[in-house]
C-alpha cells in the first residue's frame, strides 16, 4: 500500500522521555526539586506515586531500548539528570556511576540504531541549588549549569550529535513562579521575569561552551526544546488581536526569539519596562545571548492558547502577572482531551511550521513532543492483553497530517517525536495519564506494546502513512 503522506528522506520517527520521568532515583547523588517536593508533600502527586522507581529505566534500559527498536524508532530523546551526573554541584565534577549509566544508555541507544538526543534540563533543578541560591533566580546557578553542561559535553559529545539545553523553560517560569504547579510554587511576577531571563542566558552560555569545546567538529549540533502554545484571538477585532500578540510574545517568543534571533522581542521589553519588572541584565550578557544562537529547534506541541481582550480589571493583589494583558477565552465547542483538560487542535502544527518558515529563518526544527495522555487505558485491553489505543493513533495521524502540509509548503522540519515511548511518570499527575506506545504495569513493571506501537513501526518503516 502506498502512502498518502510521505515525509522527507531521513525523517526522525522517534519518541521522547526525560531522566526524572523514567529512570527512578536509584543511586543519584543529589535530589531534584521534584524528589524533594514528593518527600515533603506526597499527597500533591496522583495516587501518591513519587519519582522513586518510575518506569525503572535505570535498571531496565537495555530491555527498554530494545523495545524502542522493535517499534521502529530511529531516534530517541531523554535527559541527563544534573542530580545524577554531577557529584560536586559547584565544580561540575561527575559522579562515577552517573557517567557509567549515561555512557551505557548512549551506547545502547546507538547500538539499537537510534539517534540519541540528549537534553540537559527537564525541570529537575537540584534542590540544594534552590535552597542555597534561589535556583534559577540566581546568576551563580547559571554558571553552575554551564559547568554541568561542560562536563556532559566533554564526556559524551564524541557520540551524541544532538544536544538540547532546556526542555520547556517557560514551564519552569510558569510552574515555579506564576501558577504554582511546580515546587516551590512561588507567585512572583518579578522573579518569574528574572528567571525567564536567567534561563535564556544559561542556554546561551551553555551553547557558547559547546562552541568553545568545538563539539561541532564532531558533527555536533545544539538546540533548545520549547513548548509552543500558539495564541488564537477570540475575534479579529484589533483588541483581541493585540491580546493574542501579547500572549504569544510572553509565552512563546520570550524564549523563541532569543534562541533563534539572539534578541528578546521588543514588545516584551517594552511592556516589562513600562511595568517596572524588566530583568536585571548586562551588556555583556546580552551580547552572549546575541552571539550564541541555536542550530536547531525542538517544538513540543500539545495545545493552543485562546485569548481575548481583558474584560475585567486586572487583579493587582498578586502583583505583576502576564494576565494583565489578556483574558483566557473559553471557546464554545472546542475539542477536548478530557483526561488532561487540554484542547485538541491539530491545525496548530501547520501554523507553527509556517511561523518558523516565515519568521524564524526557516531554521531546521522537529516536533520534539506531541501526544495524548489518557487515564484508565486498561479498559481498552484486548484478549492478548495489549491496549487498543485507536484514539491515540487518530490523534497522532491528525497532527502529522497538518505537519505534513507545513513541510510540503517548505517548512524545514526534520522529524517527529511523540511523548513518550513507554508510559512514564509525570510531574504531579504521576501515572494518571498514559502517553506511551508501550504500556507499563506499575505493579509488575511489565511492559507491553500497544496498538499505537505497532502503528508507529509501520509509519517509520514506510516513512509515512
Ligand atoms: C511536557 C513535558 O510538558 O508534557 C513532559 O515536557 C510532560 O515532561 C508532558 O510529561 C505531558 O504532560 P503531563 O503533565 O500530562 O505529563
Amino acid at each position: 500500500m502506498s502512502n498518502k503522506y510521505t515525509f522527507p528522506e531521513g525523517f526522525w520517527w522517534g519518541s521522547a522521555t526525560s531522566g526524572p520521568q523514567c529512570e527512578g532515583t536509584f543511586n543519584k547523588p543529589h535530589k531534584s526539586v521534584f524528589d524533594y517536593w514528593y518527600e515533603v508533600e506526597p499527597e500533591a502527586f496522583f495516587d501518591k506515586v513519587g519519582p522513586g522507581v518510575t518506569s525503572n529505566f535505570y535498571n531496565s534500559y537495555k530491555e527498554d531500548l530494545a523495545m524502542l527498536k522493535e517499534i521502529g524508532l530511529n531516534s530517541f530523546r531523554t535527559s541527563i539528570q544534573w542530580t545524577r551526573l554531577i557529584k560536586d554541584l559547584e565544580t561540575g565534577e561527575p559522579d562515577e556511576d552517573g557517567v557509567r549509566f549515561y555512557n551505557d544508555v548512549i551506547d545502547e541507544t546507538i547500538k539499537n540504531g537510534m539517534i540519541p538526543v540528549m537534553n540537559l534540563h527537564h525541570f529537575d533543578l537540584p534542590v540544594e541549588l534552590y535552597n542555597k541560591y534561589g535556583g534559577w533566580e540566581s546568576k551563580h546557578v547559571v554558571e553552575l549549569f554551564v559547568n554541568f553542561a561542560e562536563t556532559a559535553f566533554k564526556l559524551f559529545s564524541d557520540r551524541v550529535k544532538y544536544w538540547t539545553t532546556f526542555n520547556e523553560p517557560m514551564v519552569v517560569v510558569e510552574g515555579q513562579y506564576l501558577y504554582q504547579f511546580h515546587y516551590p510554587k512561588v507567585v512572583d511576577g518579578r522573579k518569574a521575569v528574572q528567571v525567564l531571563y536567567n534561563i535564556n542566558l544559561a542556554s546561551a552560555k551553555a551553547i557558547k561552551k559547546f562552541r568553545e569545546l568545538k563539539c561541532e567538529n564532531n558533527g555536533g549540533k545544539i538546540g533548545i526544546v520549547l513548548n509552543l502554545t500558539p495564541a488564537y484571538p477570540r475575534s479579529n477585532s484589533e483588541e483581541d488581536l493585540r491580546a493574542s500578540k501579547i500572549a504569544d510574545t510572553m509565552f512563546n517568543y520570550s524564549f523563541l526569539d532569543p534562541a533563534v534571533k539572539g534578541e528578546f522581542p521588543e514588545l516584551l521589553v517594552e511592556l516589562l519596562s513600562k511595568d517596572g519588572v524588566l530583568w536585571e541584565s548586562s551588556e555583556e550578557e546580552l551580547e552572549i545571548i546575541k552571539e550564541n544562537k541555536i542550530d536547531f529547534l525542538g517544538v513540543n506541541y500539545y495545545q493552543p492558547r485562546r485569548v481575548k481582550v481583558k474584560e475585567y480589571e486586572f487583579d493587582e493583589s498578586k502583583g505583576w502577572m502576564p494576565e494583565k494583558y489578556f483574558d483566557y477565552y473559553d471557546m464554545p465547542n472546542k475539542r477536548m482531551n478530557p483526561y488532561r483538560g487540554w484542547e485538541i487542535y491539530p491545525e496548530s502544527m501547520y501554523d507553527i511550521a509556517i511561523n518558523i518558515r516565515d519568521n524564524y529563518n526557516n531554521i531546521p526544527w522537529y516536533i520534539s513532543e506531541n501526544g495524548m495522555g489518557v487515564e484508565g487505558e486498561e479498559k481498552y485491553k484486548n484478549e492478548d492483553g495489549s491496549i487498543q489505543d485507536d484514539y491515540r493513533i487518530e490523534f497522532l495521524e491528525e497532527h502529522l497530517q497538518y505537519l505534513h502540509k507545513g513541510i510540503e509548503e517548505g517548512s524545514n522540519c526534520f522529524g517527529y517525536h511523540s511523548w513518550t515511548p513507554i508510559d512514564c511518570w509525570s510531574w504531579s499527575n504521576a501515572y494518571k495519564n498514559r502517553y506511551g506506545y508501550i504500556a507499563l504495569d506499575l505493579d509488575t513493571q511489565k511492559k507491553t506494546i500497544k496498538k499505537s506501537g505497532k502503528w508507529i513501526r509501520e509509519v517509520s518503516k514506510n516513512n509515512g502513512f
